[in-house]
């Protein structure tokens, strides 16, 4: 069963179904302002943080997704009302058509009911720190109509997203009132703070408003039947104290075939509301702003477009999973839909990973992720697990204080920065990578060379950050002389201690091979030969305490009694995915051990939905090994289709040269294939998810938290540069991919370092790895095509063979 459907020309998945079985989400903003909304118009808006600069309520985990941004209409002559979005009216789908199409950093809501179609598309423009909602209503009939107009939104009653629950205060220091077409919102009374004015504007001039929530909506109703709508008319009641909102209602008559277009703003800030209610008075300043947002993401997606022959691989890399992937960057993990979206800052090894799929297209994100990473690594070389960036920004690590000086406590040292005992293994490691990957795409080397401060005193080269990183891992191992797994590794229920990790000592390897690669393009031979040796210790440790004979595979590590985790003795936690999946990525595997362990892999842990994180999962509580034994059996880290280490096997595979297995990975998990199961799957099929449940849980196929993974960094990356191996390095440009025998070939358009590469790849033998010739503008080119002078437009053709 299906809701809707790929708008590729407009980027665009188009909900033709409004009772999807679960909300279907959409990140607004591409800068400080977000608004995470629901095809519902379901969601809340925040500034820079969900945590600290909550502009609007939301309700998570309920069985409706609300409050929301609402639009209610209501034919004034007969009294009849319902919304743009199909919630929070509901009206009829017999009797009313809804149509939601999630677009790059914006959603359209159509409605046609009872001879009115209406539209509201919201986005947030640039350089703006607000939400549009632009509203068009159209009379389909032959006879005028009298409609009225109403917004909604909810206050957030404190901008600490948890005070809403629990700080007193914030209910009576807050009020709303009216200036000239705004609501204003006042989070502290008498506050000049910008961060601390919320508002809501529009573009008419309103026949009546409402600021107190309560007023609008009558006590014992919700937001599908408020008093407002019902009798026409808001209360034109704002007022200091208890719960507040923005509602502002404008009458319109519409005469046959006519068109009525009005603006609503949300933002924040003292005298903005004013500002842009005059801004975008003018229609044509709105049409600017989206189209601006139109070539924002133009210019994004035109960096890496691909044309193959799986129409489900093109829609995702060309937008969606590029999409997904900039949002995780640009917001990392807690501004949730699913979770109350309750914190701030930044997961050292979700962002680390994130960084390293978007510096083509996002390189000054990418750049300022990794200096915010690298001020939260520590001297040591290990990286503060959860941390707020600003604590370690010169220029604002001041600032939340002063704005609310009563809630937001200033972090001690002692709060900012863990020892070992919360440390996890893999966290500083990811880094390293990352950083090379920006490098070869950006060609910035003096990056390497700029002083950043450790989290804990004393500054560094990035170079000796990436340094630090490396030795801290060589340097934290067990008796085997594999690494610690210390509070966690990648998988956070994981919690060896003491025992050791052997996905940390695979990544250590990965880590150490681009730190490499790089030491010898800059000809620092001392580096290269030091941690040359490093990595042949790593290996050496590797094949010979991690290698599982019976089973053959790769184990997942060691309790710190020295039991073994993940052999063909054990009933449960038997096969892992990270393990296996690394030892390959990171070249430590031979051919044979790899090709082994991937077939381990295949033969363990596949099904139709994609990979499964561990099999059979674990049912008895071992603390020895983690929480991962107390999740129930196939959620989550226990046994689930954990998404983001899937892309890790499509990597393998393709290093081993079997295309074909690798593409049968990518498409099981690819959300694009489920568009047709939602009565399985549930989530959206335009969005990686977190899980989907394992065959050990009854839901076995219904996925779960849909937007921040890093699956979908990890997928863009592993399809963009190993299957379609398309890569650029510190030499230049190589192709070298590992596709699925059928394939006669496919064509990418790669936009780098300012000039364009159209790469066509043929495959006549029908062979999945092997490249027999490459030409660049015609001429044969032996390794690396160098890059190209900016502007300049290239052929470059590739036969496999
Ligand atoms: C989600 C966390 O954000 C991520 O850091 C972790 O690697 C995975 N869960 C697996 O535990």
């Amino acid at each position: 069963m299906n809701y809707g459907y790929f708008d590729n020309t407009n980027r665009e998945y188009v909900i033709t179904r409004p009772d999807v079985p679960a909300p279907w989400t959409n990140y607004l903003g591409t800068e400080k302002f977000c608004t995470v909304i629901s095809h519902n118009a379901g969601g809340y808006s925040f500034y820079n943080s969900p945590e600290y600069n909550r502009v609007t309520k939301f309700r998570p985990n309920g069985t409706f997704d609300r409050p929301g941004h609402y639009v209610y209409l209501r034919d004034d002559e007969t009294g009849d009302y319902w919304s743009i979005s199909w919630q929070p009216v509901a009206k009829s789908l017999e009797e009313a058509t809804y149509e939601v199409r999630h677009g790059l950093s914006y959603s359209k809501f159509k409605c046609e009911y009872n001879g009115i179609t209406a539209q509201k598309t919201l986005f947030v423009p640039k350089g703006e720190d607000a939400q549009i909602w632009d509203v068009k209503i159209r009379n389909d009939g032959d006879q005028p109509r009298t409609i009225s107009a109403f917004s909604f939104v909810e206050f957030s009653f404190s901008h600490i997203q948890s005070d809403n629950q629990n700080h007193q205060m914030s209910l009576y220091s807050a009020g709303t009132a009216y200036n000239e077409g705004v609501i204003e919102y006042d989070l502290y009374y008498n506050t000049n703070d910008y961060e601390g004015f919320y508002y809501l504007a529009s573009s008419f001039d309103p026949d009546s408003y409402d600021g107190q929530r309560d007023s609008f909506i009558g006590m014992y109703r919700d937001e599908a039947n408020p008093i407002a709508i019902e009798t026409g008319r808001c209360s034109n009641h704002v007022q200091t104290c208890y719960n507040h909102c923005g509602s502002l209602h404008k009458q319109f008559v519409i005469q046959p075939g006519e068109e009525v277009r009005f603006v609503l703003i949300l933002g924040i800030g003292k005298g903005e509301g004013q500002r842009l209610r005059a801004k975008y008075q003018d229609v044509a300043n709105v049409d600017a702003a989206l189209a601006d947002i139109r070539a924002h993401w133009d210019t994004r997606c035109a960096k890496f477009q691909v044309k193959s022959p799986n129409e489900g691989l093109d829609t995702m890399i060309n937008a969606w999973t590029l999409y997904q992937a900039e949002t995780c960057v640009v917001w990392s993990r807690f501004a949730s839909f699913i979770e109350v979206g309750g914190r701030t800052g930044l997961g050292y090894r979700d962002t680390a990973q994130d960084a390293i799929s978007v510096p083509h297209a996002n390189p000054r994100m990418t750049r300022k992720r990794l200096v915010d990473l690298l001020r939260g690594q520590v001297k040591e070389g290990y990286g503060l697990h959860l941390f707020d960036p600003d604590w370690f920004d010169p220029e604002k690590a001041d600032v939340k204080p002063s704005k609310s000086p009563t809630v937001v406590p200033t972090p001690s040292d002692e709060d900012k920065i863990h020892g070992i005992e919360d440390t996890c293994s893999d966290d500083h490691l990811w880094l390293v990578p990352t950083i090379c990957r920006y490098v070869q795409e950006t060609g910035e080397e003096s990056f390497l060379d700029e002083t950043i401060p450790y989290a804990n005193g004393g500054d560094a080269s990035v170079y000796e950050h990436m340094k630090a990183a490396l030795d801290f891992s060589a340097e934290y191992v067990g008796q085997t002389g594999i690494c610690k797994g210390l509070r966690a590794d990648w998988n956070d229920c994981l919690n060896l201690g003491g025992g050791e990790s052997a996905m940390t000592s695979f990544l250590h390897f990965w880590a150490l091979q681009e730190f490499i690669k790089l030491a010898k393009y800059k000809g620092l031979d001392a580096d290269v030969q030091k941690y040359t040796e490093m990595a042949a210790n790593v290996r050496e440790a590797c094949e010979q305490h991690l290698w599982d004979e019976e089973g053959g595979w790769y184990i997942r590590g060691l309790t710190k009694n020295g039991d073994k985790i993940g052999t063909a003795q054990q009933a449960e936690g038997r096969v892992h995915l990270e393990s296996n999946t690394l030892a390959v990525l990171s070249g430590l595997a031979s051919q044979e051990r790899g090709e082994k362990a991937m077939n381990a892999v295949d033969d363990n842990l596949f099904s139709e939905y994609g990979l499964h994180l561990n099999s059979p999962s674990f049912a008895t509580p071992n603390d020895d090994i983690g929480f991962v034994t107390r999740v129930y059996q196939g959620v989550k880290e226990n046994g689930a289709i954990f998404s983001h280490p899937n892309p890790w096997a499509w990597v393998a595979e393709a290093k081993l040269g079997r295309g074909d297995r690798a593409m049968k990975f990518y498409d099981a998990l690819n959300p694009y294939n489920q568009n047709d199961i939602i009565e399985k799957r549930v989530a959206e099929p335009y969005s990686y998810v977190q899980f989907i449940m394992g065959r050990d849980h009854e839901n076995h196929g219904r996925a779960n938290h849909p937007w921040l993974t890093g699956t979908s960094g990890w997928a863009y990356f592993a399809v963009t540069n190993f299957i379609l191996g398309v890569q650029t390095g510190f030499d230049g440009l190589t192709v070298n991919p590992c596709i699925p025998t059928s394939w006669p070939g496919f064509e990418v358009t790669r936009e780098w370092r300012g000039a364009t590469y159209h790469i066509k790849v043929q495959n006549p033998n029908g062979v999945s790895k092997g490249v027999t010739a490459i030409t660049l503008n015609d001429t044969p080119v032996e390794g690396a095509i160098p890059a190209q002078p900016v502007g300049s437009i290239n052929t470059v053709n590739v036969i496999m063979g």
